[in-house]
Parts: C-alpha cells; sequence; structure tokens
C-alpha cells in the first residue's frame, strides 16, 4: 500500500474514488463535498435527502463531467457536534473500506473531507491517514493463494492537502505512516500462530528491526538469565521445550545518547495455557495473544527510531511460554526472583508478573527515568473495564497523567486504577516474602501491587491490556484479531517527552 500526499485541486485528483463527507442534518455542502459539487454540476446536492449525513452512511455516486476521478464517495459524517479527531479516524477507514469493498483499489481522502477547521491540519491529515491505513489493515498469511480473499489489493491512499498546508500535512502523513507501520507490526506479530511466534521468533523479530532502524539489540538465552538470578522468568519457562528469551532494544539518538532512558517493558508469553494451573479449553486459542505487551514494545521501539525521537528508549521483552510439561513449575513452589524477593507460587498462571518482576528489576540498570510496562495481564481487567479500555496503574501520578493525556489524542482509552496500601495485604505469603495472586476482590490491581514491588524508586506505569489487545468484533478501524494497541499511546507519550518534574 501506497500514502501519498498533494496539494493538486480536488477536481483533478485521478483515483478510483474521491471521498467527501457531510454532516448528519446538511443543509448547505461545505468542504470538500462543496468542492466536488461544484466541479461536478451539482452530483451531490441532487442526490438530496437520500445522503442523511449519518455515521458512516455511504453512498457512491457517478460524476459524468467535471472531475477526474470516476467516482465520488460520499461518506456521512454524524452530527457535527460530536466530531473527534477518533471519528476523523473511524470515518476515513469506514470510507476506505467500503472503497474496498465496492472492488476499488486507490482512494482521494481531502484534508476538506470533513468541512471546516476543527483540528489543526497536521493532525487532521496523520488522523485520515491512520484511520485508513490501519482500517485495511489484514492478516492473510496463512490463507493460501487460492483463497486470498475479495478484498485484496487496495493500492494507494491519496490525501489531498490543498496548498496552504500541503507543507506541514506532508510531514504529519509521513511520521502516521511511520507509526502505523509499528502498529502493524505488533498486530502480525499478535495475530501470528504460537508455534510462528515462539520467543526465538521474537527475537530475530527484533534483532531485524535493530538492523533496519539503528538499534542496538542483546538477546539473552536462559544461561545468561542463569547467571543473572532471573527466576521468575525461568520458573515459568521450565514446563515448555521452546527456549525462552530476553530481549533488549535499545534506541540511542546522538544528542542523548548518554542520558536516562526511559524503558518500556512489554509481557510477551508467547502462549499461556496457565501452565500446571492449566486454562479452561474454551477460547484457549486466544492465548496465543498473551504476547501483546511485548509487540507493543517491539512496534513502539521501531516507530520511536524512524521518527528519530529525541529521546533515548530501551525496550525489554522477557519472553516464554506457560506450559504444563514434566518440569513445569507447580503450585506451592517458591521462586527467587532477580530482585532476590522468594515468591510463592499460588497458580502458574499467574505468570505474567513473574517475568515481568525480572523484567523491572532488570530496568534499574539503566536508572531509567521512567519505566512504563505493558501486559495482558489480568482478566479481571476486562472484568472492570471490558475490551475498550486498558487499565493504568502506577507510582507517579505525573507519568500517568501524561498517559492518559497521550491516550485522549490517540483514542486508545485507558482508565487508572488505584494501588492502595491496603491491597498489599492480599498478596502476603505465610511462607514467601510474597505470593502471586490475591484474594477473589480486585484482580487487576492485586496484580499491579505485585508489580510495583519491583519497581523500586523509580517512576512507573502500568498498563494492563488484556481486554484490548485482541477484537473478537471489528473496531472502527481495527479488524478482528490484534489491535496493535500501546503502540500509537507509547509514540504519542515519547513524542513530546519532558523529563518528569517529580
Ligand atoms: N494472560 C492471562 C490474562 C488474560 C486473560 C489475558 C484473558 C487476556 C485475556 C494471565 O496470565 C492470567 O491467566 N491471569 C489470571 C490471574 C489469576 C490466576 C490471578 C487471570 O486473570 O485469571
Ligand atoms: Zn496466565
Ligand atoms: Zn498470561
Amino acid at each position: 500500500m501506497k500514502t501519498r500526499i498533494i496539494s493538486t485541486s480536488l477536481e483533478r485528483v485521478k483515483e478510483d474514488a474521491v471521498v467527501a463527507g457531510v454532516f448528519e442534518g446538511w443543509k448547505k455542502l461545505s468542504g470538500a463535498a462543496a468542492e466536488i459539487d461544484r466541479a461536478a454540476g451539482g452530483i451531490i446536492s441532487a442526490a438530496g435527502t437520500d445522503i442523511t449525513g449519518k455515521l458512516n452512511q455511504t453512498c457512491m455516486l457517478y460524476p459524468s463531467q467535471g472531475l477526474a476521478s470516476k467516482r465520488v464517495l460520499v461518506i456521512g459524517l454524524g452530527k457535527e457536534k460530536d466530531l473527534t479527531l477518533d471519528r476523523v479516524r473511524a470515518v476515513a477507514a469506514r470510507a476506505v473500506k467500503s472503497a474496498r469493498e465496492a472492488g476499488l483499489m486507490s482512494a482521494a481522502l481531502p484534508l476538506q473531507l470533513i468541512p471546516g477547521a476543527a483540528f489543526d491540519p497536521a493532525r487532521r491529515a496523520a488522523a485520515l491517514c491512520e484511520g485508513a491505513l490501519l482500517g485495511l489493515y489484514t492478516f492473510r498469511q496463512y490463507k493460501t493463494a487460492s483463497d486470498s480473499g475479495d478484498d485484496a489489493d487496495f493500492k494507494q491512499i491519496t490525501i489531498c492537502s490543498g496548498r496552504e498546508h500541503s507543507a506541514l500535512a506532508a510531514g504529519a502523513v509521513k511520521d502516521a505512516e511511520t507509526v502505523c507501520t509499528g502498529v502493524c507490526l505488533a498486530r502480525d506479530l499478535v495475530n501470528h500462530p504460537g508455534n510462528t511466534a515462539t520467543p526465538g521468533y521474537l527475537a530475530h523479530t527484533a534483532r531485524t528491526i535493530a538492523k533496519q532502524c539503528g538499534l542496538s539489540c542483546s538477546v539473552l538465552d536462559e544461561s545468561r538469565m542463569k547467571k543473572l538470578g532471573m527466576g521468575g522468568l525461568l520458573a515459568v519457562a521450565q514446563g515448555s521445550h521452546e527456549p525462552a528469551r530476553f530481549i533488549v532494544l535499545e534506541y540511542a539518538p546522538p544528542r542523548a545518547a548518554h542520558s536516562a532512558p526511559v524503558v518500556l517493558v512489554g509481557k510477551a508469553i508467547t502462549f499461556d495455557s496457565g501452565g500446571i494451573s492449566i486454562k479452561p479449553a474454551l477460547n484457549m486459542e486466544e492465548m496465543k495473544t498473551d504476547m501483546s505487551g511485548g509487540a507493543a514494545v517491539l512496534g513502539a521501539m521501531q516507530a520511536c527510531s524512524r521518527l528519530k525521537l529525541p529521546v533515548r528508549v530501551v525496550g525489554l521483552i522477557p519472553a516464554t511460554e506457560n506450559l504444563p510439561g514434566g518440569s513445569a513449575l507447580k503450585p506451592g513452589d517458591i521462586v527467587t526472583s532477580m530482585a532476590g524477593k522468594t515468591i510463592e507460587i499460588i497458580t502458574t498462571d499467574a505468570e505474567g508478573r513473574l517475568i515481568l518482576a525480572d523484567a523491572l528489576h532488570y530496568a534499574k540498570r539503566y536508572k531509567p527515568q521512567a519505566v512504563i510496562d505493558l501486559a495482558t495481564l489480568t482478566g479481571a481487567c476486562i472484568i472492570a473495564l471490558g475490551n475498550d479500555v486498558s487499565a493504568v496503574m502506577g507510582t507517579s501520578e505525573e507519568l500517568i497523567g501524561r498517559l492518559r493525556s497521550a491516550a485522549e489524542r490517540t483514542g486508545e482509552k485507558i482508565w487508572p486504577l488505584p494501588l492502595f496500601a491496603e491491597y498489599d495485604e492480599q498478596i502476603k505469603s505465610d511462607i514467601a516474602d510474597i505470593k502471586n495472586v490475591g484474594g477473589k476482590g480486585a484482580g487487576s490491581i492485586t496484580a499491579g501491587c505485585f508489580l510495583k514491588k519491583f519497581t523500586g524508586a523509580t517512576p512507573w506505569a502500568h498498563l494492563d491490556i488484556a481486554g484490548t489487545a485482541w477484537a473478537q468484533q471489528p473496531k472502527p478501524y481495527a479488524p478482528k484479531g490484534a489491535t496493535g494497541v500501546g503502540v500509537r499511546l507509547l509514540v504519542e507519550l515519547l513524542r513530546g517527552w519532558k523529563p518528569l518534574k517529580a
């Protein structure tokens, strides 16, 4: 797929369709719709009230004059007062997907697709581009050629900027494309089945990204983990024949090469069967997605380096399967984490926190400004917040606040949960320093409290993406399957990064 930006007038753009938007309850056309209507002899106004402008209503028109493009695709924008940047993404996605469904291979998206001056031109251009690219995403690597689906080859998206905004919009589109590449990388990794996306595969992918983007990458094998005392990660890995990997990626821009980094940590259980505390069979296949945190970190590292952000970033990805084998970890076992804390295993299905404990402790060697971890950590998070909202917890209100405002900009919803000291009671162990699950209540929070014990004094935030990493139903600009959640959020956070005050 190619994306390009041009500043020619809408009548001269030549694509399979040019897209125009109308608000619900429109009386007079404006923006791209007005421009196209004028050029094509009133083709949109002739449709009159057939075009309601209701959100996502689409209508294909065939101008006989005045336009270089053969078709005009009119899309409903919903009520003008409800317009948000996220709706711009959704509308762009709906438009290009209906073009694809009609068998077309290219579309022109004018900045004025959304009439008026809401949002600055750069953010608008980026939103159109993101919506289109992420909406058109498909994953067909396991479909043989004879079954490639009917929405195969959309070839080109052209953003039409108009002359006055062309330079600004061009930069924004290029950056948006880079970010989307990172999101799609994460989606691909998560969509791959567990027998492809093993810890070794993630390590290989990390090395490839590092080569392409000028990152440094090292991959610790199990003997290095042993030397380092990564008892949490090794404990989870011991039931599987697939060797565990601890992936370290570093992006160090020349001007900040020696400054304290922001460390991103991503849980990468490439398949979570639950281990000896085995999960029910129903929907267990979805547990190939338990590496979504790691995938998001890989996608974000790729994007940050390609965008040449001025902040040093380290990515840490503890990767292993969680399987029940003859040598698997058992309930009742006690393991010693890299931090030296002993952990009583109550259930082997609470494995994410064990591997994250070691990764969070390992992060301390970088003396980071901030640590952010992403993990499909608890089913309880889905009970609390559902499938559209991730939970955020942590030790720095400022960091959490920044994540929340970044999330508002990217449309990836996050909501805070508290880490009050009272919750710590639940994870006290009679026999070890701490146990790996609490009681029935507040499962996402007690998981957060567990992680907190390994973060030391570094400002830290934890994102539980258990509900948001995988879409059982298509979302406005994500098809069913992996969403790539977290990539855009992390990039947005790091884009404007400034040292934390506290
Ligand atoms: N990977 C799961 C959490 C999960 C559940 C992610 C559903 C995505 C969708 C995690 O390792 C897990 O099994 N957590 C347990 C913890 C419990 C035993 C304390 C859970 O949530 O049931
Ligand atoms: Zn589990
Ligand atoms: Zn898990």
